[in-house]
């Protein structure tokens, strides 16, 4: 038999190198795609494609009559266009009010086990991929030999538990493959670092590891208090920390959660916005964030990637938070034990900018009538923001190289005051790209 031992060492490397690829996942809120059709998402699943996003994560409540349609459409429409993109579910714990069934009719097992065969289903080390949203009254249904992996076999588990905080988790290794920190926000007037991933990774030794990576975060959708924590720099920061956390799995949050403003997924009808959030969503498309994944991604998987034009993406909020009414909207959340501050304090007036060079080049900011600035740019990714310092006008973003203007264009004007007829502030950004 020492004829197979060669056969069966590549068959070992093949395995140990298809388990190593890393994967990008959107997260996308079932529960906000009620006017979907099969076509919409197999829209939603061509741009994520071409984005280089790797499966959608479907989130869903429970009990939410959406649910079952939209993740058939889903589906259906993944395995019409059978271009390798894929699914699988989150299983939101508090979306919904109610926690999800482990078995039963309607219930995670029943789920699973409907869609774990199916083409465009995402299996991770031979094994159909789980994650959820929180879940901590419910880790006992995941456990080995527990009601869902009877039910359903193999399952590749990985949990948002973030509530637990990473020393909390210590008993709960033998339930999961991996983890999912949902940690991806700053605390207050300060920049996301990488201290919790890296604190996630220590206290889940042997377990994969996902990272949260999200551009925004504005609450506008509560009809109570609303929250807002900073982004800013964030899209930026958060795929260069990609690099140095090197997590197995990122997960983007999210594709289309339009009343928590961190969608980069494009708005199909106001239907599918949560009551009162359509006045801060609409005028702010964010698709341009998606414009620098295909580099991200490559980045973060160690790919190569030819950066074969200049390109540039450009955020702000359209006037000063000062311009207008917080209108119940407060910095953070106290029932998270965060400390509650000035919604104003905790975002930066500024324009947040971000260029992929072919060669070095500079790259000026013109805000309406005032004088450009310009920035020195270098070959790759670069990243600056510049603050508003009260100018208004139209921003004219440009990349010159040798005294020539390469390519330029002109984002919505900056007013000096809120142009909602509720004269609120908006909290929430509006992206261009070139
Ligand atoms: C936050 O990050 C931005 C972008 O990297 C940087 O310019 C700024 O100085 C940082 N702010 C603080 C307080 O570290």
């Amino acid at each position: 038999m020492a004829f197979l031992r060669p056969f069966v060492a590549a068959l070992v490397l093949l395995a140990q190198y298809a388990s190593a690829q890393k994967y990008v996942f959107a997260h996308v809120v079932v529960g906000n795609t009620a006017a979907h059709t099969q076509a919409t998402w197999e829209n939603d699943i061509t741009l994520a494609k071409n984005a280089g996003i790797d499966a959608f994560a479907l989130n869903g409540g429970y009990p939410d009559s959406n649910i079952p349609i939209q993740v058939a459409n889903a589906f259906a429409a993944a395995e019409a266009l059978g271009s390798g993109f894929k699914l699988f579910f989150s299983f939101d714990y508090l979306g919904g009010g109610t926690p999800w069934p482990a078995t039963g009719s309607n219930s995670v097992a029943s789920y699973l086990n409907q869609y774990k065969s199916s083409s465009a289903y995402f299996n991770y080390a031979g094994a159909p991929f789980a994650s959820t949203f929180e879940g901590t009254g419910n880790i006992g249904d995941w456990a080995q030999g527990g009601p869902i992996r009877s039910a359903v076999g193999n399952v590749y588990f990985v949990p948002d538990w973030t509530s637990l905080g990473p020393g909390g988790i210590g008993g709960d290794l033998n339930n999961i493959e991996g983890f999912f920190s949902w940690d991806m926000w700053p605390n207050g007037a300060t920049n996301k670092t990488d201290d919790t991933d890296l604190a996630w990774k220590a206290a889940t030794p042997g377990k994969t590891y996902m990272m949260g990576v999200s551009p925004w975060f504005f609450h506008s959708a509560s009809g109570g208090t609303d929250w807002v924590w900073r982004g800013d720099d964030l899209w930026a920061s958060r795929w260069a920390q990609t690099l140095a956390v090197n997590p197995q799995f990122v997960e983007i949050v999210t594709w289309n959660d339009f009343g928590e403003s961190h969608y980069i997924g494009p708005l199909t009808t106001n239907s599918e916005v949560a009551a009162g959030s359509a006045i801060y969503v609409d005028n702010n498309p964010h698709d341009s964030w998606r414009d620098f994944l295909p580099y991200y991604i490559a980045q973060y998987k160690g790919s190569s990637f030819d950066i074969s034009r200049d390109q540039m993406q450009y955020w702000y909020h359209t006037a000063p938070t000062a311009g207008g009414s917080t209108c119940g909207v407060i910095g953070n959340n106290p029932d998270q034990g965060q400390t509650e501050l000035s919604p104003n304090a905790v975002v930066e007036d500024a324009i947040f900018f971000s260029a992929l060079l072919m060669s070095a080049a500079t790259v000026t900011v013109k805000v309406g009538s005032n004088p450009a600035k310009s920035y020195a740019g270098v070959a790759g990714i670069n990243h600056w923001s510049q603050p508003f310092n009260g100018q208004t006008g139209a921003p004219v973003f440009s990349v010159v190289r040798n005294g020539a203007t390469v390519k330029s264009n002109t984002g919505t004007a900056i007013t000096a005051s809120t142009t909602l007829s509720n004269g609120c502030t908006n909290y929430n950004a509006w992206v261009g790209s070139f």
